[in-house]
């Protein structure tokens, strides 16, 4: 049998680049999206993984991105067994601002764009047969977050998900949503500066049972997890990797 083939969408971020590094040692072909960055982050991976890696520059909120992307890697490599719903922004606003243009971004990138990746690969999971979901959401969707915006788009993922895993169950479809809390990434670098940042993964730390910081490898196993065969029983759940911090109040 041929090696099974994930796409994983901002492949060219932090947590992309983890997520792809755990799935390529696991056996997997890799295709990169990324609105920026795609095929510099796939030529890197590739030194080590020659012919497994496919960078792809795709905006996941443009539909006709979305299909041109799914396309190509259809046509290089014939199937797509896994979709990892993992780019994300998350521009700072007030509610008060109001700042439409932010939220609607926000939800473009965070909530239609995954609903459009899933979209699009659903004619390839009803040719195989089979097929996994897992979209990387946030801690964020219990409440807490710092943006109104980011934390909608958040607990949508997974209300899409809670009612997306009906329609691709009949299909052999898993759907989950893995929510880490804060992870050390350029993705925090929105919310200040560097003292700022430090401040705030303190206060991660001391509310975390753990004591510790959440790491792109942890979550990148959990994705490697649900899309294993090992969770072909869970379908429409949502795993906190999260060092506990899901327990605390919110963290801000
Ligand atoms: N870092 C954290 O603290 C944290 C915590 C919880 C959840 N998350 C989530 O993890 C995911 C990855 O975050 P990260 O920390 O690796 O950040 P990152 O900024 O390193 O990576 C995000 C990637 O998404 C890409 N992207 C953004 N908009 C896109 C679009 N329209 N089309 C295609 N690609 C697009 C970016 O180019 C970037 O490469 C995000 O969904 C984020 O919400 C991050």
């Amino acid at each position: 049998m041929s090696a099974p083939v994930a796409v994983v969408t901002g492949g060219a971020g932090a947590m992309g680049t983890a997520i792809a590094t755990v799935l390529l040692g696991e056996g997997y072909r890799v295709a990169l999206l990324d609105r920026r960055d795609a095929e510099e982050a796939a030529h890197r991976l590739a030194r080590a993984h020659e012919g497994r890696v496919l960078g792809v520059a795709a905006d996941v909120s443009d539909e006709g991105s979305v299909r041109a992307a799914i396309e190509r890697v259809d046509a290089t490599w014939g199937r797509v067994d896994a979709l990892v719903n993992n780019a994300g922004v998350e521009p700072q606003h007030s509610v008060e601002a109001g700042e439409l243009e932010t939220w609607q971004t926000t939800l473009d990138v965070n909530l239609t764009g995954a609903m459009l990746m899933i979209k699009h690969c659903i004619p390839l999971w009803r040719r195989l047969g089979a097929g996994r979901v897992v979209s990387v959401g946030s801690r964020v969707w219990l409440g807490g977050g710092s943006t109104a915006s980011y934390s909608a788009s958040k607990a949508g993922l997974v209300g899409m998900t809670r009612a997306a895993c009906r329609e691709l169950g009949p299909l052999g479809v898993t759907a989950n949503v893995v929510a880490p809390s804060f992870v050390r990434t350029p993705f925090n670098a929105v919310k200040g500066d560097a003292d700022h940042i430090e401040d705030y993964a303190g206060r991660f730390a001391a509310a975390s049972p753990l004591g510790t910081l959440v790491e792109p490898v942890d979550v990148a196993h959990a994705v490697a997890f649900l899309l294993s065969d090992r969770a072909r029983a869970i379908t429409g759940e949502t795993l906190h990797v999260a060092a506990g911090t899901q327990l605390a109040p919110a963290i801000t």
